[in-house]
Parts: structure tokens; sequence; C-alpha cells
């Protein structure tokens, strides 16, 4: 079985988000169970030196867009042996920012067309099945359908759609068919590409892949009713016995504090009591008051509605007159970091608001705090939260997506459970789950427990891998 993994960010190249994360561990993941997985992203200028460097030329050729030819290099490297193909055009990706780019509908037009071209430079490896990854690789499936079904080479390639958040849609002026994408008016059409005026990109993905997933079985649920569906849950009703939900794994490589070196000190399950050491430190590196007995919350996100952030900012001045101290970080929408830097310059002591994307840092706060808060409005999977399990700090979230699937509340009768979670987008139903999980924290045995149970909570790429291979053997079969 042979697979095209196709993003538009890949970890360890160019990462901005949960994306980044999945195109470096589900196609190792994999390639373990005997795949062969293959990556390939564009290769954008901000990529380290240290890796284009290493890059081998593998062909270069034209790119068919509109009524011009693009150029298009291919080149190819393997990281801990899985290879990569980079899809190089200065004109395109020879810039500071990934995304938000006047043409990123161009952009991505060319790319998914590149990465069409690119299979004929890939020597055997021609793959069974092309997994696309939200609206930047959304109209591949549809160009594969359209403009490559006769090509022998192509005709037996089948496509995988996954959507990480629906709620960006890679929507562009409907003049784009014909001047971007060669395809003609037809693909205008409700039961097409057709989103109000315009031309989406994700419902390319949705319609023409020959199946869909999404990254938990609970947002798979969520995105057909209005609240979750963006306009277009109509549509994944009615695809929705090609849609599948297969939720997350993290890479327990990357992410294990027996030997993770970005944190103070290693820890595990066995020795769950070296944890606090890390919270002493970075409560002194913060100017907290250093105390074991302080309980620590982390919050470790994108700064944007999604996440859940109204609902903490409603509840900050009653948080912060509890016996508590809170570190944040992360950055994004401007108003969201005004509130939080307000508040950490009227209680330095009580809250530490890092407007950075740092992943040094976010290591130091998974592993320093007791309490991690992730109370998303609505959350496709959501990574924090697993890593939060695996680093012992204890999530409350929202019973949303992946976070409903993957936290399991506590219930004191039995000891069970990973965490805390309440149901409604209520500002008052997450203070009365923070003051529950603070009540149990002063019961340390049973707190103790409960850490335990998150750090054994098993969510490794394996399952879900296996969830993907079967999926791909039906496709193929
Ligand atoms: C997006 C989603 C997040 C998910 C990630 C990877 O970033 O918002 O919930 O974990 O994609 O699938």
């Amino acid at each position: 079985m042979k697979v095209l993994f196709v993003a538009s960010e890949a970890y360890p190249f160019i990462k901005t988000g949960g994306l980044g994360d999945v195109a470096y561990a589900l196609p190792k993941a994999l390639r373990k169970m005997g795949i062969d997985a293959r990556v390939i992203i564009p290769k954008y200028s901000t990529i380290p030196l240290s890796f284009k460097n290493c890059m081998e030329n593998l062909a270069s050729f034209t790119v068919p867009v509109g009524w011009r030819n693009q150029y298009c290099g291919l080149k190819y490297l393997t990281y801990e042996d899985m290879p990569y193909y980079f899809v190089d055009n200065e004109y395109y990706f020879e810039r500071p920012e990934i995304y938000g780019c006047y043409d990123d509908g161009e952009r991505y037009s060319y790319f998914s067309k590149a990465v069409l071209e690119s299979i004929k430079h890939m020597g055997d490896f021609v793959p069974d099945i092309i997994h696309c990854n939200d609206w930047h690789s959304g109209i591949l499936p549809a160009l594969l359908k359209d403009s490559y079904s006769d090509d022998e080479m192509y005709s037996e390639i089948k496509s995988v759609f996954t959507i990480h958040n629906l709620k960006y849609q890679g929507v562009f002026p409907k003049e784009i068919l014909d001047e971007l994408l060669n395809l003609d008016e037809g693909y205008f059409s409700d039961d097409a590409l057709k989103f109000y005026d315009a031309i989406s990109f994700m419902k390319g993905g949705i319609v023409f892949a020959d199946a869909v997933t999404t990254v938990s079985e609970t947002y798979a649920g969520e995105i057909q009713t209005p609240f979750y569906g963006e306009g277009l849950d109509g549509l994944l009703r009615s695809k929705s016995e090609k849609l599948y939900g297969i939720v997350n794994g993290i890479d327990y490589e990357l992410y294990n504090p027996k030997v993770d070196k970005k944190i103070f000190y290693n820890f595990d399950s066995d020795s769950i009591k070296q944890k606090v050491k890390n919270k002493l430190k970075l409560q002194n590196q913060l100017s907290f008051t250093v105390n074991e007995n302080i309980p620590l919350v982390g919050i470790v996100t994108r700064l944007v509605k999604q996440k859940g952030l109204d609902l903490i900012v409603a509840k900050l001045q009653e948080l912060l007159s509890l016996p508590i101290q809170i570190v944040l970080l992360g950055n994004g929408d401007g108003y969201y970091e005004d509130i939080f830097q307000y508040y950490a310059s009227i209680y330095p002591s009580r809250i530490s608001t890092n407007i950075v994307f740092d992943e040094v840092l976010a290591q130091k706060i998974y592993a320093a705090s007791d309490i991690f808060l992730m109370p998303s409005l609505f959350e496709p999977c959501g990574i924090g939260q697993l890593i939060a399990l695996k680093y012992g700090s204890i999530p409350i979230v929202r019973e949303t997506g992946g976070l409903k699937d993957t936290i399991i509340p506590y219930n004191k009768y039995t000891g069970t459970g990973n965490g805390f979670s309440f149901e409604n987008y209520s500002s008052d139903e997450l203070m009365d789950t923070i003051t529950s999980a603070l009540n149990l924290y002063n019961d340390k045995d049973s707190w103790n427990k409960l850490v335990k149970n998150a750090m054994i909570s098993n969510n490794s790429w394996e399952n879900s891998a296996k969830n993907y291979m079967d999926l791909y053997s039906n496709l193929t079969d």
C-alpha cells in the first residue's frame, strides 16, 4: 500500500498548529505498520536552512495554472526514514508568512496541481491513496476526478480528505474555476464546488474525495449539525456514508516527560513525585510564590475564540481571587492578548501572560502545571489535552469534539477517569468544574491517583493508524 500524504505544513519543517503535528506523526505510524507513506508539502522559504541544504533535486517541470505554465521544482529529503517531497516555486512560497496571503487561492490551487504533476516524477512510487488535509489540498480530489481520470497512471488512485478544522474553508471568487483551475462552469453548482456565490476548496474535498474523515468521532457527528457545521452541515449529512471520525493520537517519542529535554526534571507515572520539582522551578522563573501546595493552572493555546477563552475571561477576576497561579502561553487575536496582559500587569504574582509561540516553554508548562484548561467552543480533536495527560497536568475541558472523546470525567466513587469536563458553553459551568478540581487537589491521595490515571491514558497513534489503514484497504479492495 502506497500513500501520499498531502499537507500545507509538517513538523519538523514548518508548523503553525495541530495539522503540522499530524502530518509528522500519522505517516510515521503508518510506515511502522508497513505502509509506504510519504509526505508532500510546499517548500516555504521559512523552512530551516539545515533542511533545505539537504534537499535533493528530483525533477523540474511546469504546472498549468489557468492559461499560464508555472515552474515546479520537486525536492526530496528523508528525515527519520520518512520520505518527504517539497514543491518548490519561489513566486508562491518565498514569503515570510505561510498563510493569509492575498493570493492563497492561487497558491494552493497551484500546490494541488503541482502535487498531481509530481507523481509523474516519483519513480516507481505511484500512490494507491492520496490523502489530502484541510482546504489547502481540498481541491485536489476534484482535479484528480476531473482532469486526471483518463490518464492510466492516475485512474486507480483513490483520495481521502481529512477535515482538521471545518471553520477554515478556503472560499474564493468563482472566477478561480476558469482562471486557475481549468475546471468548467459545471463545477459552479451546489453538488460540486459552489458555496453561496463563491467556490469552496473544503467542499471540493468533501464532495469529490472517495472518503472523508475528521479527527474525532464526536466532531464527525457535530459537523452534521447547524451549530458546528459552518454552513456545510447539510452537505455533510448527505455524505455521512463516507464520513468517518478517527481520533488523533500524539507521538510519544516527541512527548514523553521521561526523556523530554525541554523540561527541568524528567519523570514518569512511576515517579510522579518528581513532577513537582518542575513546578517549583517554573514558579521561581515566573516570579510566583514558590510553594508546592499552590495549584498551578496552565493554558497553552492559540488565542482564538475557538479555544473557549471567553469563558475564562468571564471568570478571570474570580479565578485570581482564589489561591491559585495561572500561566498562559500563546498568541493570536489582539483582543485576548490585551486582556490577559492587562491582568498580568495587575496581578503579576498570580498570572503570567506569555504572548509567544514557544515550544520549550510550552513543555515546561505541561510538566509543571497541575491543571490544564481547555474549555473549547469547538475542538475537532485537540492536542494540548493529550500532551497535558501525558505530563500529568489534569485537563479541564468542555465536552466537545476530541475533548469529549479523550477526557473521561473523574468519578470520585470509583476513582476512574483522567480529567474534568462540563457540557454547556457556560462560564458558570466552567467555574463549578474548576472548583471541583481544586477541592480534589486538596485530597492528595485521590489527586495523585488521578494524575497517574492521566499519565497512563493511551493516546498513541497506533490505534488510529490502524483505522486509517482499514479505511485505505476498503477503498482499494
Ligand atoms: C486543528 C484543530 C485541532 C486538531 C488539529 C489536528 O488544529 O483545531 O482540534 O487537533 O487540527 O487535527
